[in-house]
């Protein structure tokens, strides 16, 4: 079903219908699918994800994102890319007691933000589901399982909820990993989450955090990390191989290379702040060939190169990106990434020329 709008409002909602609606973003027709089928199982869990989620981590950070200054009128952009979101279908929402945090000058916390996000949109409209992963941030003074459901409950406080659908580790711990997996299971008895998972999660580590928590009855539904066509480093140390046998969903962060993918920085125009000393011209300049063929590919399919570098990534099955978006704009484009299919020759084809760019420097923990 085609649906043109000409109007700021282009995304949709209706149960197990696709709708084709044009995006005021990118000037291209994004189809949104809504349908339960749609849908991911989030590892062994029971839980039911989109295909496609939404990071919440410049939402009120002042230490990375916003030029250390967040303001009203970021609030409400963030506010409007929530909604967008939602209205689009895209309803995993992933924040971290760590985003925002007031150890910042001027930060908001992103938890308190999207609880407010979500009680603003329910009281519109009750029936919405929206799914909550948020995270645990393993400091080296946090000791012990209670350790994970004491921050779990501060987590749950500042977002105005009971539960919230995944909660991660967003990191492994220098020491007492252990006490966190079993704080981990504890919050699934205890009714606190529906599912749980890690983050920056080596091979290794991983295997023991699934069958610690497997001795329990409980599955680990996902390892989140850094993964795009120009960061492929799951894919080379054994953790993309380890989640596909043991039925782990990879959700994606910084899948968009924090818009270095997008084509809109560019050798002349590079990002400001502290993206700008990682995707420097330098970088750039050796992206801008495969961002080149993004675009070309991204052409024969109606979609924009953010489409078509998050396309790649659903394409893999197991994996949820989660894009970060800081406006309604950003998160509508998103939508586009759904409902259709880059050709096997094509995600060949980006990995082999991605592969000639050397990645730039991650996350030093995912190597922990
Ligand atoms: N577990 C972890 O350790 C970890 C680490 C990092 C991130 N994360 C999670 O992953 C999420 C996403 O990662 P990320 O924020 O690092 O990177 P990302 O999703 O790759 O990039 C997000 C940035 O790209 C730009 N952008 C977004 N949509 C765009 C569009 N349509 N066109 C052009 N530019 C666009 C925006 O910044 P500008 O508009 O300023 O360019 C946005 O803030 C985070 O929000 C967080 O939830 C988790």
């Amino acid at each position: 079903m085609a649906l043109h709008l000409s109007s700021a409002c282009f995304c949709t909602f209706s149960r197990n219908k696709i709708r084709t609606v044009k995006a005021v973003a990118s000037g291209q027709e994004s189809t949104v699918l809504k349908t339960d089928e749609e849908k991911l199982k989030l590892g062994g869990s029971e839980l039911k994800v989109s295909r496609l989620g939404i990071g919440a981590w410049s939402w009120g950070d002042t230490s990375y994102w916003n030029n250390f200054d967040w303001d009203d009128r970021k609030m409400k952009a963030a506010k409007a890319a929530f909604n967008a979101s939602v209205d689009c279908g895209i309803t995993l929402v992933d924040t971290a007691e760590v985003y925002g945090s007031r150890l910042a000058l001027g930060a908001e916390s992103s938890e308190t933000l999207l609880g407010r996000f979500i009680k603003e949109k329910k009281d519109k409209n009750p029936d919405i589901e929206v799914n909550v992963a948020t995270k645990y941030a393993a400091l080296p003074w946090r000791l012990g399982r209670q350790s994970v459901i004491s921050a779990l409950k501060d987590s749950l406080c500042r977002l105005g909820l009971s539960s919230v659908d995944l909660y991660q580790l967003h990191w492994p711990g220098v020491w007492g990993n252990e006490g966190y997996i079993d704080g981990l299971a504890d919050a699934v008895e205890q009714g606190l989450v529906k599912a749980v998972g890690v983050c920056n999660y080596s091979e290794k580590r991983l295997r023991d955090a699934y069958n610690q928590l497997q001795k329990r009855g409980i599955p680990l539904a996902s390892n989140q990390v850094n993964y795009s066509l120009i960061y492929r480093l799951p894919e080379e140390n054994g953790v993309k191989t380890a989640c596909e046998e043991l039925g782990i969903t990879i959700i994606a962060y910084s899948p968009i290379a924090q818009g270095a993918l997008t084509g809109k920085y560019t050798p002349d125009n590079p990002p400001s702040g502290p993206r700008g000393r990682i995707y420097t011209p330098e970088f750039l300049t050796k992206l801008q060939p495969l961002i080149n063929r993004i675009e070309e590919i991204g052409q024969n399919y109606n979609r924009t190169p953010t489409q078509v570098v998050l396309n790649w990534l659903i394409a893999q099955e197991n994996v949820v990106p989660i894009p970060g978006a800081r406006n309604a704009e950003q998160a509508t484009e998103f939508a586009g990434a759904l409902g259709w299919r880059l050709s096997a020759e094509e995600i060949d084809e980006l990995r082999s020329m991605a592969s000639e760019i050397k990645p730039v420097i991650g996350f030093p923990v995912e190597k922990f």
